[in-house]
């Protein structure tokens, strides 16, 4: 039943930052599903709220199967923890505790004050990946990073001319798409924007209750006001990290209604980039490139998931750019090692997802 709730969270993916996935299962006292909810932000009610409502008087003396720890506090909806107790829920099962560290624990400690048995820790591996970036948001105190990057087998992103349209397929494009749909912002190098003028918009057509935030690293603000990314910030929202060499350019780039960020040291810097983002609310960001904003962000250790896809060609070259940029290390045991390594077939390419072992 906690796979349920697991599953059942899944409704809100893409639609709950900067709150986490929460599905919700009550089971009667003679062990039938009386109740299920998901959270989706913009409809404010709690998951545990819609399966109790459905479950109305047979939630007395059941349990609660919830994907994370029940809140206890006051935020936009009253404790949740209050309205099971009122229920007359007798047992709560729940995989995790809430990592906000204002309410980590609390709303265990709260139900167990009034008398209800809570098992903590069924299918919690399953649960922390589901909320990683909503774990990583608190852990961290900056946004989930997932680099995702499109290459041939031998890793090129581009030929040696800069040539990078497309190198994997449509359906991995597609893939890539739905990848953005998750994310609260997109974020890519000044070169890459001036070679591939690329519009950074999330194309699933699938409801967002916050707009994609474009981000594009750019110390000076050099990019062509008549780029894609510039010429479309009225539509989209749009943000220039810039540094100070970039003030003179600040206000052309307002004026097309992108925002300009110039932070300290300039965007070189991605740890204040991630700050930055922070302030602003953004939970998760997707790394779309190039190659030197991925070296940046790889060798500041940065980098929470990666996604590679790998198309089944050979482009070569000794001048044709890697997928990841910066120095490199000198010896193989510098190399970042990956974990929990998962390969699946996306049309011809190869999509590799992985994290980097601690
Ligand atoms: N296949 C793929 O998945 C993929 C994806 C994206 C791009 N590409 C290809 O990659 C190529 C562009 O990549 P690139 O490596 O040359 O450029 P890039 O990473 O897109 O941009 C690099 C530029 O961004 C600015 N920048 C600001 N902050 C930075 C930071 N923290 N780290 C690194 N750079 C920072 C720098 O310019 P300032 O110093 O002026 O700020 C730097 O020169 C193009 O050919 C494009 O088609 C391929």
């Amino acid at each position: 039943m906690t796979r349920r709730a697991i599953d059942l969270a899944e409704a809100g993916r893409g639609r709950v930052s900067p709150s986490p996935l929460v599905g919700c299962v009550v089971v009667s006292n003679d062990g039938e599903i009386v109740g299920e909810g998901a959270y989706i932000f913009s409809e404010v009610t709690h998951a545990e709220i819609y399966a109790l409502n459905e479950a109305g008087e047979r939630a007395r003396g059941g349990t609660a199967y919830v994907s994370l720890e029940p809140h206890a506090h006051h935020g936009r909806t009253p404790p949740c923890t209050e309205a099971l107790i009122k229920a007359g829920i007798k047992r709560v099962v729940c995989p995790m505790e809430d990592p906000n560290p204002l309410v980590s624990g609390k709303g265990f400690q709260e139900l167990e004050s009034a008398g209800i048995e809570v098992v903590r820790g069924i299918l919690k591996d399953v649960a922390e990946k589901q909320n990683e970036k909503f774990i990583c948001w608190h852990r961290n105190r900056r946004p989930f990073v997932h680099l995702k990057s499109a290459m041939s087998v031998d890793g090129r992103v581009a030929t040696k001319t800069g040539d990078s349209k497309w190198i994997t397929s449509a359906s991995a494009r597609q893939y890539g798409q739905q990848l953005r749909y998750e994310y609260d912002a997109i974020l890519v190098g000044a070169d890459t924007v001036r070679a591939d003028d690329p519009a950074l918009t999330d194309r699933t057509g699938k409801p967002r209750d916050r707009d994609l935030l474009r981000v594009v690293l750019d110390s000076s603000l050099r990019t062509d006001p008549g780029s894609r990314v510039v010429s479309t910030a009225p539509e989209h929202p749009t943000l220039f990290v810039a540094g100070s060499e970039g003030e003179s350019k600040a206000e052309e780039i307002r004026g097309s209604g992108a925002e300009v960020a110039v932070i300290q040291g300039g965007p070189r810097n991605v740890s204040v980039v991630l700050d930055e983002l922070y302030t602003r609310q953004i939970t998760s960001v997707i790394v779309e490139g190039g190659p030197s904003v991925a070296g940046s962000f790889v060798e500041s250790g940065l980098v929470d998931k990666f996604t590679f896809f790998l198309a089944p060609k050979i482009i070569g070259g000794e001048a044709a750019p890697a997928a990841i940029g910066g120095e490199g290390p000198s010896a193989l045991t510098e190399a970042i090692g990956l974990r929990d390594m998962t390969f699946e077939l996306v049309g011809p390419d190869l999509m590799i997802t992985a994290y980097p072992s601690e």
